[in-house]
């Protein structure tokens, strides 16, 4: 393995909901993910967050064998319904208190603090009043970070608003197999632009509490047309438009893209206020980027999402049935670079990583040798884009224990750690030594 800078990050991610379980426990309000996840047939395997990996009660043995790992940052989500059940007012100090543990254990331990604000799990009374489609739910966010940040900001300097605003728009509010389960189609669109209008209020709250960097984490494809006939080109783009421009061309240049494609004009927004953008554009420290694979595209004509996804043939696929492409990393890191020159801040992979049928052998070890390979290509394919330009200053598995993997229930495995889930007993997996063995190596040659 190539080596890295000294300051880089090397990290693991989480999400609230994925992990923490003690869905009723210390005033926890319920979230979309809690009333989502009781609707019959929509959760493979009927499957909730209720318990998940127990983390809100077994987080000192996940902290200590995090610094086992020897990881130097946790990019870890707050639960919003954990610090404001009802989704506004004063602050539940129960919920509070739980980050406010994590966080001096997770310092004491030698690993930077870093979390999300919002990882999908919108408190429900805030979907009761539109949720995302409202844009009041933008000003409760920023009053929420206020909250968070006055607490936590005088320990953790680094922030991250929003966890992947395109899913929770196309997935939860346009085709509805995430919570709230909306099928709006481009009808979700405005939740876009009040998620992103959340984050350049809630940047300003955060700064105003002391955080001294914040960023936003976006998931990022290459779009790759299925044939080079101009229809399938023209689909690729219509799908890098909606996938990786909307949600950061406003934030980095203070624009919406052209959504002709969709068939929006220019005056096509008519949710977006004045001040809106130069909210939504204040100047960030850092783009988090998440990165599983490309996608390909061909035209669909007569539809209002003029593009459907194709299978990419010649590369090994997850368990998941995702394409194995570690040079797509490094492309979409150049991609980034090229769109956005020097309005461009710092890149994070702020996620990356694979499910695997991960099986407990007779001898009670878990052989995970395509996670390994999947790591190891997505490193170098980081490390790539360093050599080619690209500021990258850290890299964040997905994710540390096998967890809630959303409409998959308990399904895909994408732990370092493999989790019986009727035990809760944590066996590390071959990638966890790996990992460890990389990130040991890379801190002593830094
Ligand atoms: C990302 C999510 C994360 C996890 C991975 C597999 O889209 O941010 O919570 O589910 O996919």
């Amino acid at each position: 393995m190539p080596s890295f800078p000294a300051s880089f990050l090397w990290g693991v991610a989480t999400a609230a909901y994925q992990i923490e379980g003690a869905a009723a426990a210390d005033g926890r309000g319920d979230s979309v993910w809690d009333t989502f996840c009781r609707l019959p047939g929509v959760i493979s395997g009927g499957h909730t967050g209720d318990v998940a990996t127990d983390h809100y009660h077994r987080w000192p043995q996940d902290v200590a064998l995090m610094a086992d790992l020897g990881i130097t940052a946790y990019r870890f989500s707050i639960a919003w319904p954990r610090v404001q059940p009802g989704g506004s007012g004063p602050a539940n100090l129960a919920g509070l208190d739980f980050y406010d543990r994590l966080t001096d254990a997770l310092l004491a331990a030698g690993i930077r603090p870093v979390p999300t604000l919002y990882h999908w799990d919108l408190p429900q009374p805030l979907e009761d009043e539109g949720g995302w489609l409202n844009r009041d739910v933008a000003r409760r966010f920023a009053d929420y970070a206020a909250l968070a940040a006055g607490r936590l900001a005088d320990r953790i300097g680094m922030w991250i608003t929003l966890n992947e605003p395109f899913v929770v728009t196309a997935f939860g509010y346009a085709l509805g197999m995430h919570a709230p389960g909306r099928a709006l189609m481009l009808g979700a669109l405005p939740t876009a632009h009040h998620q992103l209008l959340g984050h350049g209020l809630a940047t300003a709250a955060l700064r105003a509490a002391g955080a001294r960097e914040v960023m936003i984490t976006n998931n990022y494809s290459p779009a790759w047309p299925a044939s080079d006939s101009p229809a399938d080109v023209a689909a690729a783009r219509a799908c890098d438009t909606l996938q990786n421009r909307m949600f950061t061309d406003p934030v980095l240049l203070g624009r919406y893209p052209d959504l002709g494609a969709f068939g929006i004009g220019p005056d096509g927004l008519s949710w977006v206020r004045d001040g809106d953008l130069a909210a939504i554009s204040a100047p960030i420290d850092g783009l988090g980027v998440n990165y599983y694979m490309p996608t390909r595209l061909s035209a669909l004509p007569d539809s209002p999402l003029p593009f459907q996804l194709e299978p990419i043939p010649g590369y090994p696929v997850t368990a998941f049935g995702w394409p194995v492409v570690p040079a797509g990393l490094t492309e979409m890191l150049t991609s980034l670079r090229a769109w956005y020159g020097d309005a461009l801040p710092p890149v994070y992979v702020t996620e990356n990583g694979c499910s695997a049928d991960d099986v407990v052998a007779a001898d009670g070890t878990v052989d995970d040798q395509e996670r390994i390979g999947y790591l190891d290509g997505h490193i170098r394919a980081t490390r790539a884009a360093i050599d080619a330009g690209v500021d990258v200053r850290g890299y964040f598995e997905w994710t540390f224990t096998d967890n809630f993997e959303w409409s998959e229930g308990f399904h895909q495995r994408f732990g370092l750690v493999y989790t019986d889930f009727d035990t809760q007993r944590r066996i590390p997996k071959a990638s966890f030594a790996w990992y460890r063995d990389l990130i040991a190596a890379q801190r002593g040659a830094g």
